[in-house]
């Protein structure tokens, strides 16, 4: 395929999930000469209706790929040349991870390294970003930050697979000089997430007056970052990082798992009245292996490529509120058969509180 109209072709994996859906509206509103290819299979968290507002633009593609299929991923890369690719495809859900870890290996080790080795039989110079989260590095105790070279800890398949991905691309880096960066993130939330993860899943539930399950004592503690600040931090960094480096990106705002959940419920009792919502918290048997806490130091994206968060965290809070409000939709849409099943597995075994 030629594309003279564009100056280069980025594939975006599993862009019609929640980072990745975000992403995209991003870089096809902000880049116009760059022509983005959504590579996803569309699991259960893939969701075409997050691209509705991009679906039509002339920088934009849709691929149904499964990136471990390496026949799949071959044609891909023969049909449109890429230059570069920034990679989220992934399972995500932790505890989906410890109901069964085996997809997770498929996708994230198996699925990181069929691209991978797509990118070195090319035998073209295209950038790869790998996106990343903190879960790598474990569990922090009560003070210190994760930094670039904090040592890898995972404590769950999920975090465990992803780790063994950050590994191949660094070793592919080094040993076939891929042209790599790699972006460690903590928690995210915002628009498009599926409501397994704790801030939609309280939204929903406070919402529909159903219980709000937290795990242990909830005084587990994440640095929760707002989706849109993290989609400008993969722009720069996929853009302008330094070949074979890592960045970290956190915003410095760790909260607890109770914490964030009274947040959410106080803005729902603002808007809603009734309440108080915080009241459908039930504390619930905790998760296997939960890590304490994650916090991050990016001092070196902050200084190196200059970005620093732009939304506070109150704001971020009531916007992500505000968006859910407006999107019962979406939101409804969400909870499919398949989601009650996972639900009711996952909650089942700590049913006694609920
Ligand atoms: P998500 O679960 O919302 O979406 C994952 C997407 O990947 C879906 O669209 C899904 O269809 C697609 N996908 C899954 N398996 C695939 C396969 N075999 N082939 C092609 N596509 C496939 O995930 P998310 O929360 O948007 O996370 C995106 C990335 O960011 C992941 O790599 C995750 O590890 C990383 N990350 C997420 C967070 C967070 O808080 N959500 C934090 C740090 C890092
Ligand atoms: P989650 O959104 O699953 O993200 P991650 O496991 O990647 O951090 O969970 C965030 C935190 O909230 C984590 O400490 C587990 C906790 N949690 C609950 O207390 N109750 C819930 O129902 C869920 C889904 C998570």
């Amino acid at each position: 395929m030629s594309k003279p109209r564009f100056s280069s072709t980025i594939a975006v994996t599993g862009g019609a999930g929640f980072i990745g859906s975000n992403l995209l509206t991003y870089l096809v509103d902000h880049h116009h000469d760059r022509q983005f290819v959504n590579l996803d299979t569309l699991t259960y968290a893939g969701n075409l209706a997050n691209l509705k507002s991009i679906e039509d633009r002339p920088n934009y593609r849709f691929v149904k790929l499964d990136i471990a299929d390496s026949g799949a991923v071959e044609a891909a890369f023969d049909r449109f040349q890429f230059d570069g690719i920034i990679h989220l495809a992934a399972e995500t859900h932790v505890d989906r991870s410890i109901l069964g870890p085996h997809p997770f290996i498929r996708t994230n080790v198996a699925g990181t390294l069929t691209l991978l080795e797509a990118v070195r039989q090319s035998g073209r110079r295209i950038r790869f970003h790998h996106v990343s989260t903190d879960e790598v590095f474990g569990s922090l105790g009560p003070t210190g930050l994760f930094r670039e070279d904090s040592p890898y800890r995972p404590s769950s398949p999920y975090a465990a697979s992803k780790a063994s991905a950050d590994h191949l691309v660094r070793a592919y880096h080094q040993t076939f000089g891929l042209d790599c960066v790699i972006t460690n993130c903590s928690n995210n939330f915002g628009p498009y997430q599926f409501p397994e993860k704790l801030v939609p899943l309280t939204i929903r539930n406070a919402v529909a007056g159903e219980t709000i399950p937290v795990y242990g004592d909830g005084l587990q503690v994440r640095d929760w970052l707002y989706v849109a600040d993290h989609c400008r931090a993969l722009d720069l960094v996929f853009r302008e990082g330094v070949t074979g480096s890592t960045y970290l990106i956190g915003a410095d705002n760790e909260v607890t798992n109770r914490e964030i959940i009274q947040r959410v419920c106080r803005e729902l009792d603002r808007r809603l009245g009734g309440g108080p919502r915080e009241k459908l918290m039930r504390t619930v048997a905790d998760r296997p292996g939960h890590d304490r806490r994650y916090a991050m130091d990016s001092a070196k994206i902050r200084q190196e490529l200059g970005w620093a968060p732009s939304v506070s965290f109150d704001d971020a809070i009531a916007a992500t509120v505000d968006w859910y409000l407006t999107h019962a939709d979406w939101l409804d849409a969400c909870v499919t058969g398949e989601y009650r099943k996972y639900y009711e597995l996952n909650y089942s075994n700590r049913q006694q509180a609920l």
